[in-house]
């Protein structure tokens, strides 16, 4: 735990301690035929992470919690490695692999330092894993370096309306005013919130992704700003879903390694 970076280690524990509340979960995604997707549950046929086909494609999911994304990639014919930072989470992954006759390579580890070589993989992917727990500053440059030429790396997480509009002393659910200054918006440690006690996170801003993702080397495919639908109900994660209908509470980046 001591090599870890503060963050790293924090989480750890974080996710270790709560991974039996979602088990539930897990069991349900793992048992679903055609993914959904985010807070929301955007229907796959609406907006999707993953290529239709993917026979024959090295795919890693970063930061794989119960590695129901990495079975939906199985599922469409791809090589699958899911990494994570919590062990208690993977022991659900890799009970629910062996329960569906599902085969994926599991490491235990942070998205931020990889023990694979470079140009390992055609496709990555995270859903608030490495998109949302790790320092951007590092797992976008690891996750480019393990990328394959014309590979493709796919993220789900928050979108910072959501990070400015979160009071500061982490009361619940996020407000419709600016809270927080924008700019500099970069690593959010919840560990003293008042309703709901977290870990560290992070996002930046717009600009900052842009500029991160140039200097990486990545293209942009495609930037995806979630709308809850009509039908969603409720304040599930600190976010009521009024709020998601009339501002984007996820975001998507899809990018090339050219
Ligand atoms: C919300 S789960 C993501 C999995 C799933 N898509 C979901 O939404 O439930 C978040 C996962 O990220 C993992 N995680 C946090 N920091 C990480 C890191 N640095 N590297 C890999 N995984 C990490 C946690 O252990 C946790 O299992």
């Amino acid at each position: 735990m001591s090599e870890l970076p503060d963050h790293t280690a924090v989480n750890r524990s974080y996710w270790d301690g709560m991974a039996d509340q979602w088990v539930a979960a897990g069991e349900r995604n793992w048992a679903r035929s055609v993914p959904v997707w985010g807070q929301w549950g955007i229907p796959d046929t609406q907006t999707t992470l993953l290529p239709a086909d993917m026979s024959g494609v090295r795919a890693i999911e970063l930061g794989c919690g119960t590695g129901y994304v990495s079975a939906w990639m199985v599922r469409r014919g791809a090589r699958v490695t899911g990494i994570d930072n919590s062990g208690a989470q993977l022991a659900t992954a890799a009970r629910l692999a062996h329960e569906h006759d599902v085969e994926i390579e599991f490491i235990h580890g942070s998205a931020e330092a990889i023990d694979k070589p470079d140009g390992s993989y055609d496709f990555a992917v995270s859903e608030y894993g490495a998109a949302i727990w790790s320092d951007p500053y590092v797992w976008i440059p690891e996750a480019y370096r393990l990328l394959a030429s014309g590979g493709e790396l796919v993220f789900l997480g928050h979108h910072i309306l959501t990070s400015i509009c979160a009071p500061p002393d982490g009361s619940v659910p996020i407000s419709n005013q600016l809270e927080q200054p924008y700019f500099g918006q970069y690593r959010q440690d919840w560990q003293e919130a008042d309703d709901d006690p977290g870990g560290i996170e992070f996002n930046l801003t717009t600009s900052a992704w842009l500029k991160l993702f140039r200097d990486t080397g990545f293209e942009i495919v495609d930037y995806i700003e979630i709308q809850a639908p009509d039908g969603a109900q409720g304040i599930p994660y600190s976010i009521s879903a009024e709020w998601a209908k009339a501002f984007p509470s996820e975001q998507i980046w899809w990018l090339r390694k050219g």
